[in-house]
């Protein structure tokens, strides 16, 4: 039998040592080496590989659709994110900073599908007195979760074995250890075996397994990069400063798209889902103010109604300060050298800060024109008509371009009551709408004359 041996290697280089350094002997960087489990090489004479076949080589037409099988959550805010439920088998990482509720949705999670199928969480963080007393206050119906705590993975993966569950939840990653390592819990090495063999039970268990990761102070998955190579989703669970809603979104998702936004509130009873999340990122002015646009962008399949704030005032500093939060910064200074260039407007003595309200951000490129109607209507100091909503992509020729699915934000701002829409030409729908007046534009400087 092969006797497992403890090797060190380079997370950088990949190089091997015996024993562990520093700085990595090869590569020069630091804080880099990691102990791996190696298993020694049997020996005896090479008889080929034929011998040894594990799994057998397929036609991928006879091979079977595993999605069918999706398991839907029953949180839909969740099942959205997901991409319609959970596959049997997957492993997904939900990560998020400390206290904004991963814990708390996991076990509203286990709750609302340990009716249906048998659930097993994991805490390596709280006691048990703990989560009980957490249910209770949840409100959820507690027979029928199981729960245990336990670090070790062998003993996880034991007791697993016995409860033959088809969702286990660890919380979290970064506190369980495998007995090979002598390693602390939360170790690079740590996190990646322990891990491994959670990924590798799951496939052959077929359990969706979730995984906790805590975040780094950089707002990253703390642990290695190869954790989200190894998971079939990453979910991230975001909230803006002290703000009660929170955003889950997919980083990465093999079953499903990864725009998707799933919307929560954390209320004295737990994560409740928001359905209608248009109305909770508006300000609520009773009449316009200089620098505020509505917006409508497109998250996933959903179109959400936003405000865009601008505030533009002149700078005493030799460098004005460019802010941008919730917006990308580069296309704040990409709309700054357009209303330079196409609307003749300088603003290089100015401060200029940039805002979306409600602590959502926007990648899109959508929020071009908005952005822009922000720094002009602020800078001349002088609001956009009542009940005004504008989309648009803008170019840097100062052309506006048409983004995708523009009926269908015209029509969520319909429905909440806007009567004006600013539009590239191009998205300017045949058919009218009702009680909807569209503004068609082309290019930047006809946009900023026909409005102001
Ligand atoms: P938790 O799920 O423990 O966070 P995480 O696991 O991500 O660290 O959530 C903790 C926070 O949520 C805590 O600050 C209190 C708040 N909370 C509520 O506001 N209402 C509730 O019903 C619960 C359970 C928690
Ligand atoms: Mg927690």
């Amino acid at each position: 039998m092969a006797k497992n041996r403890n090797a060190y290697q380079c997370d950088n280089c990949a190089a091997t040592l015996s024993k562990w350094a520093g700085q990595c002997p090869e590569c020069r960087e630091w804080n880099t080496v990691n102990e791996i489990v190696t298993q020694a090489r049997p020996s005896g004479r090479f008889r080929g590989y034929a011998g040894k076949l594990g799994n057998e080589v397929q036609d991928l037409a006879s091979v079977g659709d595993a999605t069918v099988a999706r398991l839907a959550v029953g949180v839909g805010e969740l099942d959205r994110v997901l991409g319609g439920g959970i596959v049997p088998g997957s492993v997904i990482l939900l990560g998020g900073d400390p206290g904004i509720g991963k814990s708390t949705l996991l076990m509203q999670l286990t709750a609302a599908l340990g009716q249906r199928v048998p659930g097993l969480y994991i805490t390596g963080e709280e006691s048990l007195e703990q989560l009980g007393m957490r249910a209770r206050r949840l409100g959820l119906k507690l027979d029928g979760i199981r729960c245990l705590t336990e670090t070790s993975i062998e003993q996880i993966l034991g007791h697993a074995e016995k409860e033959k569950p088809k969702l286990m939840v660890v919380d979290s990653i970064q506190t369980v250890y495998t007995e090979e390592l002598s390693s602390a819990p939360g170790s690079v090495a740590q996190i990646r075996e322990s891990a491994a063999a959670l990924v590798r039970w799951a496939k052959q268990n077929h359990c969706c397994v979730i995984l906790v990761g805590h975040v780094t102070k950089e707002g990253a998955l703390a642990g290695p990069r190869v954790l989200e190579h190894m998971v079939d989703s990453v979910l991230y669970f975001e909230s803006d400063g002290d703000s009660r809603y929170r955003v889950i979104r997919a980083i990465k998702n093999r079953f499903g798209a990864v725009n998707e936004l799933g919307m929560f509130a954390m209320t004295g009873t737990g994560l409740k889902e928001v359905k209608n999340p248009s109305a909770i990122f508006l300000s609520g002015h009773d009449k316009p103010v200089p620098g505020s646009v509505i917006t409508v962008v497109r998250e996933g399949t959903r179109p959400i109604l936003l405000e865009v704030q601008a505030l533009v005032d002149p700078s005493h500093l030799n460098n004005p300060r460019r802010v941008a939060l919730g917006l990308e910064h580069n296309r704040l200074a990409m709309m700054l050298a357009v209303m330079h260039r196409h609307g003749g407007i300088a603003l290089s003595d100015h401060d200029v800060f940039i805002n979306v309200v409600g602590g959502m951000r926007v990648s899109e490129t959508g929020a071009d024109l908005p952005m822009l109607m922000a720094l002009y209507s602020s800078f001349r100091d002088r609001p956009l008509p009542d009940k005004l909503v504008c989309f648009g992509e803008v170019g840097l020729s100062g052309e506006i371009r048409p983004v995708p699915d523009g009926e269908q934000r015209l029509r969520e701002a319909v429905g909440h009551g806007y009567t004006t829409a600013l539009v590239p030409v191009a998205n300017a729908p045949r058919k009218p709408l009702d009680g909807l007046r569209i503004v068609g534009l082309s290019h930047v400087s006809a946009a900023l004359e026909k409005v102001f």
